[in-house]
């Protein structure tokens, strides 16, 4: 989410004749995208931001602006604690970021932080640029809903994001076809509960399309060869969202499920509304409706109260389940959560260490061998670019989101789709060559 928020930005700025550049150096104006969800996070925009704002003894005319959840969070108190600090701005307000730059520009200061929850101005932004929708890497991002109302015991989203908003599915809709017509043939669906799309409730988006068929709609739209969506959570998958899996051929057989805990108690303390077994029975239901279908999850280990042996139903659920990758973090006090104010015992810092790094060698363990399974296959990635490891390799996602490193002999092109043979796995990727020439089974770029 926040990776497309910045991507909404750039867009906003490039239609104020701004451009992007590769280095502060370069930059009229530089903004620091936050997230708060784990401490860590927040701590790191502390640093960068006092480095950065040093910089104006020597370029007084530089603007600095604050964006996402941890202004949001903090608001006021940024602008305070950093004098020489142009701008702060929540999630809810990327469309005044023009008028902050404008203000900055006039020397003055501004803070952007208020919401209206059943406003769906926050969706209407200016149609993007190319250069900022997907460049020529043939996927996009496209927002279905934003906010929570499910208040998990640890989570400080719902006090940043807001109250869940669905757009309407019209928009939506038109959105996905104009980016299939500039050629983008992989979409993923956003929202921070995305399977809670257009739950009817008064005041908000009522008698919308269910999410199943939404994604049904989606999929229908010439060009689009591939559908995901993220995060959904698991009290929200419906019949007909499980079934999809097995009905719509671009729905990819890959679905990023948080559960969190593999312990009923702790999950109830983390007020996530299912227990072990549920998240047992819709993860078999899901394998039912598609028996290839790759799960991964995020994990929270350490929270209050988590006993050896509730961490140890974690580590059996993950095995059960047998994600094919999972990330997973120590539990970190978020001001103002549930959590948080009920004050808790805490597990011992050492004690939430070890826990995180067992759990982290099981995954490891039951990632290489997912990978390991898939060695003498075929499949099809779509082609990101050159590969990080360097050389000839190239690099795509395959439709489990597998990255998949592979060697081809036409020339390279980026977003589109590729036949390759896998040779070999590593814990982190599958290794492959190009089937044939690469740019087959690809459909025009723009
Ligand atoms: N501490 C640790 N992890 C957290 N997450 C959310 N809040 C916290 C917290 N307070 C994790 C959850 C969520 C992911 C995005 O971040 O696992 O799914
Ligand atoms: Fe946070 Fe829970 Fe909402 Fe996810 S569902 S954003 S973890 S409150």
């Amino acid at each position: 989410m926040n990776q497309h928020d910045a991507e909404k930005m750039a867009n906003l700025l490039h239609h104020e004749g701004y451009a992007a550049v590769s280095s502060v150096d370069g930059a009229d104006v530089v903004l620091i995208h936050t997230c708060s969800v784990r401490d860590k996070a927040e701590q790191k925009l502390y640093s960068e931001l006092g480095s950065l704002l040093a910089q104006k003894d020597e370029r007084p005319d530089l603007i600095v602006g604050v964006g996402g959840c941890v202004a949001q969070q903090e608001g006021g108190a940024l602008l305070k604690r950093f004098p020489k600090l142009d701008f702060v701005f929540g999630p809810q307000n990327l469309v005044h970021l023009p008028s902050m730059v404008e203000s900055a520009i006039a020397r003055e200061r501004s803070l952007r932080v208020d919401y209206d929850d059943d406003r769906q101005a926050r969706f209407e932004l200016p149609e993007r640029h190319p250069e900022f929708q997907a460049g020529n890497s043939g996927r996009a991002f496209v927002t279905v809903m934003e906010g929570c109302d499910l208040f998990c015991t640890y989570c400080i989203v719902p006090a940043t994001r807001g109250r869940e908003v669905s757009r309407s599915s019209e928009e939506i809709l038109a959105e996905a076809s104009a980016l299939a017509n500039r050629g983008v043939i992989e979409l993923t669906l956003l929202g921070q509960t995305v399977n809670a799309y257009g739950r009817a409730r008064p005041g908000r988006v009522d008698g919308e399309l269910r999410f199943a068929t939404l994604i049904r709609r989606v999929a229908e739209i010439a060009g689009i060869e591939r559908v995901r969506f993220t995060s959904p959570h698991p009290i929200f998958m419906t019949e007909d969202l499980i079934g999809a899996y097995g009905e719509v051929p671009e729905l990819c057989p890959h679905i990023h499920l948080p559960v969190q805990s593999g312990s009923t108690r702790v999950l109830e303390a983390m007020s996530r509304r299912y227990s072990r077994e549920d998240y047992l029975r819709t993860a078999e239901a899901l394998r039912t409706a598609r028996p290839d279908l790759a799960i991964s999850t995020d994990l929270i280990v350490g929270f209050p109260g988590e006993s050896r042996s509730e961490f140890e139903e974690t580590l059996s659920l993950v095995s059960e389940v047998r994600f094919v990758d999972s990330y997973s973090f120590k539990y970190s006090e978020r001001p103002g959560t549930p959590a948080q104010r009920r004050g808790l015992q805490s597990v011992e810092p050492d004690e939430a260490q070890d826990r995180l790094e067992r759990l982290q060698a099981l995954q490891k363990r039951l990632t290489l061998e997912a990978h390991q399974a898939r060695v003498g296959s075929r499949t099809t990635v779509l082609v990101d670019g050159a590969s990080r490891r360097g050389g000839e390799r190239r690099q795509g996602r395959d439709p489990y989101n597998r990255v998949v490193n592979f060697t081809a002999t036409s020339p390279m092109v980026r977003g589109v789709l590729c036949d390759i043979d896998v040779t070999a796995a590593t814990p982190h990727s599958l290794l492959g060559v190009a089937e044939g020439d690469c740019a087959s089974g690809s459909l025009p770029l723009r």
